[in-house]
């Protein structure tokens, strides 16, 4: 029999069960005590009965595991395939006069449940699911498709268990996520919500569920394209001693890295985010981008970690899930020139550039206009900025959509090497990352070439999808500040000498303790008291606000007629390291 016809036969079966519950149910029961003192009733005797006997008769070769054979000691050696039953997931649901009890079929090869049933009596529904080919429910004799959700940008809904031998881990693992909403349910409909896409996290963190109040479940969500997997990521196998699961959590669609202990747990108006949603559609990437979010999006280059270029908590943010110890000037992308020219002065030879080669992989250093309304953070302190028109018609939708540059350097670790396909991206910054934009391979593989104009002259900063001598064969010759060799690595002029020229210019003293009265002060914090003139860089001690605010402050701060600039202290946690590093920089003695 092929997985269609098994799945129409536990269809059936269940479908048949359900009526017994029905009929058991109208005509009254009593309900009695299992050895661990869950409830049973005639109604799961008599449904496991009928599931039972169907699925012999059609299937002899196929051993069957039921919950009320089993707690009776009766469980038959299995091997590659077996079918796991529970004909009554929710009895005390059912004993208490709810709806949502359900009649649970599911069949397992190698340890992973391929396709399941869930009917439920009371409402009339039965999901099902064949993983690989679909997922679909059937409501008043009709069947329609249904897919898990991605994880909305408003929230996570979650699907909460009414008995709660676990409220205090329930309760802390969801505190990583930003929840808009939760449901309590006593049986395995969750996982078909979650199929539906009518919520997004099922968490059940304490181990001991048994195997048939899952396989079903899980075949059904992952049918669907959801997940359900143990503290490691892993997805749940079957067939285990005793048939017990250990905790697990169901999700939606969206990736999630659940035991990434670098990410505390964040007080709600600066949430973490924990799972990584993947979105085909640039509008929803574009509303969680100008919601503050990061989203990772594929160019002809590499995948690019985006964040609104215009909101410096959220080029802040790139720094933190970057992990970089230091601010390096991104690159910010624009759906065309003219979009580019709004925030840079292009002369003559970056007009005719951008003409030959945009869309496409070529970034132009330029100078940012008085005007500029990209900040200052994504440029790390410069008066110059690096612009590019990426040629992947995806993140073009996603530009044009945002209506906002997008600051975006390559979606990896620091000092790991770029991503090129949206798995690479997930590897790097799962659950660091709001959202993943997928866009395919990235055709050209290496960086943009990056060209400084901003001076007279043109100079290479670094190799990259256009060959410098497209580039000298437009404006004529290229300065090569690095020595390339043949088959050298593409290297990076050193960050250190790039950025050795925006210090501010009066003399800046660290770790202050105390201000001088011609003394400008840097504040972090709570601002020593007596300074000529202060900046504050966050009074709550909030280091992604610090690090967005740190290049306006020195500008702000580097004032005629003051002895020097005293900066307070900064932690050495999170984003600390790369506002000490910088603040360090500008400390050194100028030549
Ligand atoms: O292909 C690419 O360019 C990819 C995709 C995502 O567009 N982006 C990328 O960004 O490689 P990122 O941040 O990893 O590289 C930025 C490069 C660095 O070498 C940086 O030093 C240089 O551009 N850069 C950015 N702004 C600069 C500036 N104002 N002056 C000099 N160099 C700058
Ligand atoms: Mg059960």
């Amino acid at each position: 029999m092929t997985h269609a016809e098994l799945l129409e036969l536990a269809h059936r079966l269940a479908r048949d069960a359900a009526h017994a519950i029905e009929t058991v149910r109208r005509a009254g029961f009593a309900i009695e005590r299992k050895g661990d003192a869950s409830p049973v009733t005639a109604a799961d005797r008599m449904a496991e009965g009928i599931i039972t006997e169907g699925l012999l008769l059609a299937t002899p070769d196929i051993p069957v595991v039921g919950e009320e054979a089993f707690a009776e000691g009766h469980a038959p050696e299995v091997g590659e395939r077996f079918w796991l039953v529970d004909p009554l997931d929710g009895t005390r649901e059912f004993a208490e006069g709810r709806d949502e009890y359900v009649v649970c079929i599911a069949l397992i090869e190698a340890g992973r449940p391929v396709l399941g049933v869930l009917a439920a009596p009371a409402r009339g529904s039965v999901h099902g699911g064949i993983v690989g080919q679909g997922a679909w429910v059937e409501e008043g004799g009709a069947r329609r498709p249904i897919q898990a959700r991605r994880p909305p940008a408003e929230g996570l809904h979650v699907l909460d268990s009414r008995s709660h031998r676990d409220a205090a881990a329930t309760e802390a693992f969801c505190r990583n996520f930003i929840i808009s909403g939760t449901t309590r349910m006593g049986s395995a409909l969750k996982f078909a919500w979650i199929a539906e896409g009518l919520a997004d996290l099922m968490p059940r963190l304490s181990s001991g569920i048994m195997e048939w109040d899952t396989a079903a479940g899980q075949a059904v969500l992952e049918a669907a394209g959801g997940r359900v997997v143990d503290a490691a990521g892993q997805k749940l196998r079957y067939g285990k001693p005793g048939f017990r699961n250990p905790g697990f959590v169901a999700w939606g669609r969206g990736d999630v890295c659940a035991t990434d202990s670098r990410l505390r747990a964040a007080p709600s108006d600066d949430r973490v985010w924990r799972v990584t949603a993947l979105l085909d559609d640039p509008l929803d990437a574009a509303a969680l981008l100008r919601a503050g979010a990061l989203v990772a999006f594929a160019t002809e280059t590499v995948y690019g970690l985006g964040a609104d270029a215009r909101n410096g908590k959220a080029v802040a943010a790139i720094f933190e899930a970057k992990g970089r110890p230091h601010f390096n000037p991104l690159i910010c992308h624009f759906p065309d020139a003219e979009a580019a020219w709004a925030e840079v002065h292009a002369d003559d030879r970056a007009r005719a550039l951008a003409a030959a080669f945009w869309p496409g992989p070529l970034t132009l250093v330029l100078p940012r206009r008085a005007d500029c309304r990209i900040d200052l953070l994504a440029g790390a302190g410069l008066d110059t900025l690096a612009v590019r028109v990426p040629a992947h018609e995806g993140a073009l939708a996603l530009l044009r959509a945002a209506a906002t540059p997008i600051a975006a350097p390559s979606a990896n670790r620091s000092g790991r090497v770029s991503p090129t396909s949206a798995a690479h991206v997930l590897q790097e910054l799962s659950g660091r990352i709001a959202a993943i934009l997928e866009g395919g391979e990235c055709a050209v593989g290496v960086e943009s070439t990056v060209l400084d104009l901003a001076g007279g002259g043109a100079a290479l900063l670094r190799p990259g999808g256009v060959p410098v001598e497209a580039i000298e064969a437009v404006i004529g010759s290229v300065g090569r500040p690095l020595p390339l060799r043949a088959g050298a690595a593409p290297t990076l002029r050193s960050p250190g000498m790039m950025l050795s020229h925006y210090a501010p210019s009066l003399p800046l003293r660290l770790e202050a303790q105390s201000v001088a009265p011609d003394e400008a002060l840097l504040a972090f914090g709570p601002p020593l008291p007596g300074a000529a003139l202060t900046y504050q860089l966050s009074e709550g001690r909030d280091l992604r606000e610090a690090a967005s605010r740190l290049f306006a402050g020195l500008r702000a701060l580097d004032q005629p007629g003051l002895a020097g600039i005293a900066a307070m202290p900064v932690p050495g946690e999170e984003l600390g390291p790369a506002i000490r590093d910088r603040l360090a920089r500008a400390a050194e003695p100028r030549k």
